[in-house]
């Protein structure tokens, strides 16, 4: 089978086409022929010696990437038969090996594909999808009447995190540019903050809960805008002991999270799909020959919803 394997942390011509013999699957796993892959920041920071390269550079051959959707064509778990079409991300954190014709899986990672949606956007509704629902339903227990912000809620993250607080009940404001204000309107947010011209001194403890993708300086602010009570979830970077600090004395609960592989959690977001409560925004799709320009498209930081990699 067609892999892409990274030859060193570095730049997208680090990622190189090899022949590898397809993966064998043990007792529980399902192996499944690759239909698409979702590429995310974590693959780019990751290809780049940053993300979860660490954690996996010993990986001979290192075969980034973790969401896919394809079909199941072999199996040793009773969950799944032979020709199901099925989703997740897999392995995560942890040594994916995604950017490839075939990939085993765990069946426990997996959730059966909705009819109504495509390879594409299944495969974008994995670990952004799983991090909302992690995020969202799991930590913070968003509920009806709330008031949440969502940062870069213009991307792949963000989309997805404006239209759950919404199917939860939640009033939601989305920060992005102002050229991306339609389009998270359109996602059902009650409110666009464009961050370029945002005084954050406006909406201090605003908020009961903020999702914040950004990191740094924007999520020290984050702090100032919830509510004494509320929560900030992190989800870009660890928090600063002076943010931690600043939290701790106004009573947030500021904390960074990192996405699980987890098939339950993949069979609510399967729900959330059939029922139209969640519509993925496929910005563009890239054969699995262009690889190194869906990483590019990704780097730029300036995607409205998904990129994908059709295989
Ligand atoms: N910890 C975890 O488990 C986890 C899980 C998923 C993602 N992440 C991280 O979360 C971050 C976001 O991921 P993503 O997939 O959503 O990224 P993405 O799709 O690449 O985000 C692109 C979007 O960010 C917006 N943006 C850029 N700077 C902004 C700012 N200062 N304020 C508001 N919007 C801004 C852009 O909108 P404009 O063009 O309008 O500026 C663009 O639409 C990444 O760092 C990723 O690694 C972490």
């Amino acid at each position: 089978m067609k892999a892409i394997r990274l030859k060193a942390p570095g730049g997208t011509d680090q990622l190189e086409y090899i022949e590898l013999a397809t993966p064998t699957i043990a007792v529980g796993e399902v192996l499944i022929r690759v239909k698409a892959i979702s590429v995310n920041p974590i693959d780019v920071k990751t290809r780049a010696g940053q993300g979860l390269y660490g954690m996996i550079k010993i990986q001979n051959p290192l075969i980034i990437g973790w969401d896919i959707s394809g079909e199941v064509v072999e199996t040793r778990s009773e969950s799944f038969t032979v020709g199901d079409q099925v989703f997740g991300m897999i392995n995560f954190p942890g040594h994916g090996k995604s950017y490839a014709e075939y990939v085993a899986a765990p069946a426990s990672q997996l959730a059966l594909k909705p009819a109504t949606v495509s390879h594409d956007e299944a495969a974008a509704a994995t670990l952004t999808a799983l991090t909302v629902w992690q995020a969202l339903v799991e930590k913070a227990q968003v509920n009806a009447g709330q008031n949440v912000l969502v940062h870069a809620a213009a991307g792949g993250v963000g989309h997805l995190a404006v239209q759950l607080a919404k199917h939860l009940g939640a009033h939601v404001t989305g920060t992005s540019s102002g050229a991306n204000k339609e389009f998270i309107l359109s996602l059902g947010a009650d409110k666009h903050i464009d961050y370029h011209r945002y005084d954050w001194t406006n909406s201090l403890n605003e908020f009961d809960f903020v999702l914040d993708t950004i990191g740094g300086d924007n999520l020290d602010r984050s702090v100032d805008v919830v509510r004494k009570g509320g929560m900030v979830i992190s989800i870009s970077t660890g928090i600063s002991n002076e943010t931690a600090e600043k939290a701790k004395q106004k009573g947030v609960n500021a904390f960074f999270m990192l996405v699980q592989s987890n098939g339950d959690d993949m069979q609510q977001v399967a729900s959330l799909l059939e029922s139209g409560a969640l519509r993925v925004h496929v910005f563009k799709s890239f054969p699995f020959s262009e690889m190194a320009a869906a990483h590019h498209q990704v780097e730029s930081g300036r995607t409205v919803g998904k990129v994908v990699v059709t295989v």
